[in-house]
């Protein structure tokens, strides 16, 4: 039932400016209450009590939609809250996503305001509806300023004196739709490791790992003293706070204290940090006075990888510090400086590794209808979804991909073609907006495109790689065209149409980018790029495979690779013959690679390979996020590739296990955990011979291959022992 439809927007006066609002109705109750349902919902976001009670642990509702069109609503049972014969109902609502610096371009409505009904079946069978409507109060509340970029102004001394009546704003064209992702909570909570002075003098907290959340703090004060908190992922060269990586984001906590022993923790706004700096503080402080708290959305951990290498094992940690950070109820580029938003492009590479590490199928599905509902009628969708651009925005090649390669990669880790199904018509479009950009139906060789974003090999001053960016985007054009065909069968549709389209892309591509043995961008980006997407065949593919692998080697085994060719370069090499070379740039451990950021103590992944150079200077600051998870793509590669876990079918029901065996672990291990149960896959250095140990959960079945052997079982445990010198 949608009692809220029963229910008005309410809205503070306009003289409230900046301050968050609480609104506020008691009621009387006829009987007792059998059960009660409260559904409620923002422009901005909201808390809400009954009877000064939290209703929810959800944080940061009703979450992060394309707005305009879609705004989630939640429903809580509220049945144990309602025992007395009245009770009052409390919303309390700050800007978040819908106003700020970060949007309030794009919605123009009041903000923040709210709406609620909260449904009562007595024990007698009547019911009731209480709804927001024009007889709510409201008052200014402790927060006097919020915003997601720049933090939150506290005033602990409030006194709620002075109530107003709400206003009523007219409907809007929004839809109120019932929550599709899951909540954003509270995950864990992480203690300070120091508290010490840097060289200019100021107290700093180092809380050991770069999070996305929010400090809680216990102070003791005399009333109107003040706390003062800044936030920070890196540490300069000096040993300094280091904050123009956040660019014009504040992110700064101010709280003016009540008096006596307190406790704060913000309400509307998140910081991405490791440091934290004590701008002021009323007293001595003490590492107990502080806790991290580490909010995301709630998803369930499914992958683990671990080897004998400690460096790789940071890595994979560092991964998946970077999936937490991030996925903040929408998928997000990074979590502290002035974006914080859905770029497709990052989401698109990250969402295989993803997949792995967590169920993310209903964090992901719900972006995905924001992106269905953002697509315009050519089909081109907006870089950012939820869209915070001019509402015309078209995404580049690789970017606007997300549109086909999210809802296959979901529907190849789990098997459940819902997502096909929702987003088929959106998929196709994409690639039928494709078709109608280049000079030609099969080339995409127009438009402006991130190229190979940050990749390394670019012109001085230029964020772009050297591949041309035509070459890539065609390239990408055929992986979503040769995508949309899976999908379209795996639903049954006749797909020979699109069959011919990838046909016609394959030898346009290669007529217009291949020149003798080479390809016109002779780059590891391009190299990588056609042997991955399936573009390059026999015998073609090994005759690029090896220019790649001669790239690498004359590059001194480095990679030079940004946000395309990253995510490909190890499968192109693992796949095409190369399987040593791909292990060893996983395990380079100078700049650039994987594991330099690691030996330079991160711990989450960078944004660019030479975020902290080696003398402890910078990439510009303009940059420079140190929690961008792109690169952590190569958490599927340990998956997939070392431990050798691979979906024959989609949803795993039927496997490959087929391992890279290395001498350079003693050890490596992964586990999966499907719809069917737990795939595990473990290798081990034993003498003379490796040692696999595979589990195989029940109703599925693996094809087992390793350098000699290939052979199919049924669910059950094996352990093989493969010779190294047959
Ligand atoms: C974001 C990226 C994004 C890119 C596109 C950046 O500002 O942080 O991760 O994909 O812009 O150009």
């Amino acid at each position: 039932m949608r009692w809220i439809d029963h229910a008005r927007w309410i809205a503070a006066p306009q003289s409230f400016g900046e301050i968050c609002p609480i609104f506020r109705k008691a009621y009387s109750l006829r009987g007792r209450v059998r059960e009660a349902f409260l559904q409620v919902s923002a422009k901005g976001i909201y808390e809400v009590f009954i009877n000064s009670v939290p209703v929810s642990k959800d944080l940061f509702a009703p979450g992060w939609t394309n707005y305009h069109s879609r705004i989630q609503f939640q429903e809580y049972d509220v049945t144990a809250f309602l025992t007395g014969s009245s009770f009052h109902l409390a919303l309390h609502a700050g800007k978040g996503w819908y106003g700020g610096r970060l949007t309030h371009h794009i919605y123009q409505d009041r903000c923040p305001s709210v709406i609620a009904a909260l449904f009562v079946r007595y024990a007698d069978g009547t019911d009731e509806v209480f709804v927001t409507d024009g007889s709510w109060k409201v008052a200014e509340g402790p927060v006097k300023f919020s915003d997601i970029y720049d933090g939150e102004v506290y005033d602990a001394r409030i006194n709620f004196s002075k109530w107003f009546s709400a206003e009523v704003l007219p409907a809007g064209t929004e839809i109120l739709v019932p929550q599709e992702g899951p909540p954003v909570r509270e995950q864990q909570v992480l203690c300070p490791i120091a508290l010490f002075r840097t060289p200019k003098g100021e107290a700093v907290l180092d809380f050991g790992q770069n999070l996305t959340g929010y400090v809680r703090f216990t102070v003791t004060a005399n009333v109107g003293e003040e706390v003062r908190l800044s936030f920070a992922e890196v540490l300069d060269k000096d040993g300094n706070f280091y904050t123009e990586n956040y660019r014009s984001a504040q992110s700064i906590i101010h709280y003016f204290c009540r008096g006596g022993e307190e406790a704060y923790q913000p309400h509307f706004s998140f910081q991405g940090f490791r440091y934290v700096r004590l701008d002021s503080w009323p007293g001595e402080p003490q590492l107990k006075n502080f806790q991290a708290v580490v909010v995301h959305s709630d998803m369930k951990r499914t992958g683990y990888f671990a080897c004998s290498n400690p460096l790789v094992n940071s890595l994979y940690q560092n991964v998946l510090w970077g999936q937490r950070g991030n996925f903040l109820d929408i998928p997000t580029d990074c979590p502290q400086r002035d974006e914080r938003m859905g770029w497709t492009g990052d989401a698109q590479v990250f969402c295989r590794a993803a997949s792995l590490n967590f169920n993310i199928l209903p964090f992901f599905r719900k972006w995905l209808h924001d992106l269905k509902s953002q697509q315009q009628p050519s089909g081109a969708i907006p870089r950012i979804i939820p869209n915070c651009l001019a509402p015309e925005d078209e995404a580049p090649a690789a970017w606007g991909d997300a549109a086909v390669i999210c809802p296959w990669q979901l529907y190849e880790t789990y098997g459940d073609p819902q997502v096909l199904l929702e987003q088929f018509d959106s998929m196709k479009k994409w690639v039928d907006y494709i078709r109608a950009q280049g000079t030609e139906e099969a080339l995409w060789n127009t438009g402006e495109h991130y190229g190979d974003w940050l990749g390394l090999d670019a012109e001085e001053c230029s964020y772009t790689g050297r591949t041309d960016p035509y070459l890539i985007a065609t390239a990408y054009f055929y992986r979503s065209a040769s995508l949309l065909c899976k999908a379209g069968e795996a639903l049954g549709k006749d797909m020979s149409e699109y069959h011919r389209l990838t046909e016609a892309i394959r030898s346009a591509f290669f007529h217009t980018y291949q020149r003798g043995n080479r390809l016109t961008s002779d780059t590891q980006t391009a190299y990588a790029l056609v042997l991955d997407t399936g573009l390059a065949e026999e015998p073609a593919a090994a005759v690029f495979a090896a220019r790649l692998a001669e790239l690498i080697t004359q590059n001194h085994c480095h990679l030079q690779t940004g946000f395309v060719g990253t995510p490909c370069i190890l499968y192109a090499l693992a796949e095409h013959g190369y399987p040593e070379l791909a292990i060893s740039l996983l395990l380079q451990e100078e700049y650039p690679s994987w594991l330099y950021p690691v030996k330079m103590g991160a711990t989450t992944i960078w944004e660019h390979w030479d975020g902290l150079k080696p003398d402890g200077s910078m990439w510009s600051p303009d940059m420079n996020s140190f929690n961008h998870y792109a690169y952590g793509s190569v958490a599927d590669f340990l998956y997939s590739k070392l431990c050798g876990i691979q979906p024959l079918e989609p949803g795993y029901a039927q496997i490959r296990i087929a391992p890279l065996f290395d001498q350079r672990f003693d050890w490596v291990e992964a586990s999966f955990q499907t719809q069917f149960g737990e795939i595990y896959s473990g290798w081990r250095k034993d003498r003379e011979q490796w040692v696999l140990t595979v589990h195989v959960p029940l109703g599925c079945k693996a094809e087992i291959i390793t350098p000699y052997t290939c052979q199919t079982v049924d669910s059950g445990t094996y352990q093989i022992e493969v010779s190294m010198n047959p």
